[in-house]
């Protein structure tokens, strides 16, 4: 007999068990992997069949090396566990699954333990194109393959510090109208950077552009559009520009920043830390993204004292 569990999947949206694990207040799960259902398998197919020949055409080398190195299969929705077997030996890096939204602080932060937070849900098949959130397809085949070079994961793990060192910079502010406005205005900075490399980033490779960016190594249209489009403005990585940015998240990027490596990406993490640290980024441009009450809470109460948070 079909339960609802199996005849709903694990679909983005409409997965009982994410419901579920969600009111219960968990952020970290397991990967109920029977519950995936025929459609979402398919889905992972399709998107992968979409997505090769334009990962060969536009993906830097390390994305497709990593892709390799995980042996991602074509056909089927891969196990975490699975995933990390390959991966963990290569950078210390493991996805471990999460039921949905992250809160900014946990989701940074869980980068410096070299931990990331996977989403295990995946995007309706009959919707491929249209992702409403991240799904395990953004997360594992659009972000996973970039941890397996180690100066990228290594890029991920000091920009993942940034998170406590913002929590912990302002716990001396007796103003709390101050306090509040200077700690918002370094999460908006560190999403801003984090949006415009590890999500949206281009790089230089070889003479010509290429993606890095997972939320473009995802798509399969936008890929395509970020390196072709006559729309798209590409311009070299500039710091004081990206956190100042803003961005909205429902339509192709208008503006796209230039990396020349990884290790200058390294670099530009380090100038936002001296940054972050002479107080550059207490009064960013205001705009997107907005930051929640709950997000920012979060920052300013590690800021005070070590939570502790059940795995
Ligand atoms: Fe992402």
């Amino acid at each position: 007999m079909t339960t609802h569990q199996e005849f709903c999947g694990l679909t983005t949206t409409k997965a009982p068990f994410i419901e579920s694990a969600q009111k219960e207040g968990q952020i970290f799960i397991h990967q109920p992997y029977e519950l995936y259902s025929e459609d979402n398998q398919e889905a992972w197919s399709k998107l992968y069949a979409l997505l090769c020949p334009k990962w060969e055409r536009f993906a830097n080398a390390k994305f497709l090396q990593g892709v390799r190195s995980l042996c991602l299969q074509p056909d089927r929705i891969p196990t975490l566990e699975e995933v990390n077997l390959f991966l963990e030996p290569l950078t210390g890096f493991k996805a471990k699954a999460v039921s949905g939204y992250v809160p900014t602080f946990l989701f940074f932060d869980s980068l410096k333990r070299r931990e990331f937070p996977t989403t295990i849900t995946i995007r309706d098949s009959r919707t491929l194109r249209y992702l409403p959130e991240p799904d395990i397809f953004h997360d594992i085949a659009g972000h996973v393959p970039m941890h397996t070079d180690r100066i990228f994961a290594d890029v991920l793990v000091k920009f993942g510090s940034l998170a406590e060192v913002a929590a912990k910079r302002h716990g001396s502010i007796a103003n709390e109208k101050e306090r509040m406005a200077k700690t918002q205005s370094n999460i908006q900075a560190l999403a801003r950077f984090f949006w415009f490399t590890i999500e949206f980033g281009l790089m230089r490779e070889n003479g010509s552009v290429c993606v890095y960016g997972s939320g473009l190594l995802s798509s399969a249209d936008e890929i395509e559009h970020a390196i072709l489009s006559p729309n798209v403005q590409r311009h070299p990585f500039q710091l004081e520009w990206a956190i100042n940015q803003s961005f909205e998240i429902d339509r192709f990027q208008p503006l796209l920043f230039i990396v020349e490596s990884f290790e200058h990406l390294y670099e530009e993490v380090g100038q936002l830390e001296e940054w972050l640290l002479s107080g550059k980024l207490d009064n960013v441009s205001p705009g997107e993204p907005g930051i929640s009450e709950g997000d920012l809470q979060a920052f300013l109460s590690h800021g005070q004292e070590k939570i502790e948070y059940n795995h």
